[in-house]
């Protein structure tokens, strides 16, 4: 068995930069509100037309691919994680590897929201592990703004969301006191629809004239209707008070898995670098494990929630900025839409 690194990691954000205040042009809300609930000051968002989901991957995996010190042919296996792909189907993973020329190689898309990042991290671990792939490039992306409210009906929710990506190349270590010690992955879709976009999906019974006749049963649709943006059903929904609640609980029992799994405690973090979902839920982690300040590393006031392009994000900045060094034990955490959660311990 190996063990599996880090060996290249890069970020993209949209140079469009939307401050609180730049939201006000669109709907009733405030600066004051927003930096008071969710810690977020401005966020990024795509161009509307040419920048997607896949080319914010594209532009994080080339300075990932870079910094690993290999090609674009060198990756092996790609794992992409998002839950705004450019399109319903087939998922970003293909559309990145035919943008970067990649060889014939396996392309898997994740679907798991805030947690996708840790999720495609943990399968790349394990593809490495076992030795079956030597340069797994792992990314998470996120165009949110082309399906956010941007009226005050969907304030609660479309004021916390931004677009960016972030990437790593993951790659076998004989070094067995660095790199990835162990993910931990978890699930309970009892709530599933506590924070989700229900449409398009195939539960939904939209039914057109012109489909065939069908008696005996309503068929499903994978369609959007104009009705559906007029009552904001073709929306995401959050119920923001429960996410609080469960996140809050399942964040500091999926850090404390991770470091008992590996004999460690709380004081032997060096980095948490939780998912940016809401600064106040980041700062009442840090209060559960009773961490220090310089213990955790935080960048959703710059940028907002970018789901599963932000840990990586955040990964990326951290260490750009120094404050990851070789040895320092990282712990990466996340909770998120399903519900999903899970952590990654890495010896950098
Ligand atoms: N600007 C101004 N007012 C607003 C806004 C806004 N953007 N959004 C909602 N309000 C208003 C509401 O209309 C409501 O007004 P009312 O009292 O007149 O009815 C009032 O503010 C309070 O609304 P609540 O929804 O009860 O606000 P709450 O205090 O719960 O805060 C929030 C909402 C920030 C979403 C909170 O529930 C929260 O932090 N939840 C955690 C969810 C989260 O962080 N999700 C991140 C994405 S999921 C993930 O990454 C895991």
């Amino acid at each position: 068995m190996f063990q599996s690194k880090i060996a290249g990691i890069g970020y993209y954000v949209p140079k469009n930069v939307y401050t609180n205040t730049d939201l006000t042009r669109f709907m009733d809300t405030s600066d004051e509100w927003i930096q008071e609930r969710t810690g977020i000051k401005e966020r990024r968002y795509a161009d509307r037309i040419g920048e997607t989901t896949t080319t914010m991957g594209v532009a994080a995996a080339k300075i990932a691919i870079e910094r690993a010190n290999i090609k674009n042919e060198d990756v092996d296996f790609i794992i992409f994680a998002t839950l705004s792909p450019d399109y319903y189907f087939p998922g970003c993973a293909v559309l990145l590897q035919r943008e970067m020329g990649m060889k014939e190689i396996g392309a898997l898309d994740i679907r798991n929201q805030c947690s996708g990042f840790i999720y495609a991290l943990s399968i790349a671990d394990q593809f490495v592990k076992t030795g079956m792939y030597k340069n797994v490039l792992v990314v998470g992306a996120e165009k949110h703004s082309f399906a956010l409210d941007f009226s005050t009906r969907g304030r609660a929710v479309s004021v916390i969301f931004g677009d960016g990506a972030g990437a790593v190349v993951v790659q076998p270590t004989t070094d067995s006191s660095h790199g990835i010690l162990s993910t931990h992955l978890h699930s309970d879709g009892a709530e599933a629809e506590k924070l989700a976009m229900y449409y398009p999906g195939a539960s939904s019974g939209i039914w057109l004239d012109s489909m065939p006749d069908w008696p005996d049963q309503e068929l499903g649709g994978l369609l959007m209707t104009k009705e559906m943006l007029e009552d904001g059903t073709a929306f995401p929904y959050m119920d923001g008070q429960a996410v609080f609640k469960k996140a809050v609980v399942k964040f500091p029992e999926v850090i404390h898995e991770a470091l008992l799994k590996n004999n460690l405690t709380t004081e032997d973090i060096d980095l948490l670098v939780p998912h940016q979902a809401n600064l106040r839920i980041s700062q009442f982690i840090q209060k559960t494990l009773g961490l220090r300040d310089d213990q955790v590393f935080n960048n959703i006031q710059k940028y907002g929630n970018t789901t599963a392009a932000s840990i990586p994000i955040a990964l990326c900045e951290a260490w750009e900025a120094g404050k990851i060094k070789e040895g320092d034990l990282i712990c990466l955490a996340a909770f998120g839409a399903g519900f999903t959660w899970g952590s990654a311990l890495i010896r950098w």
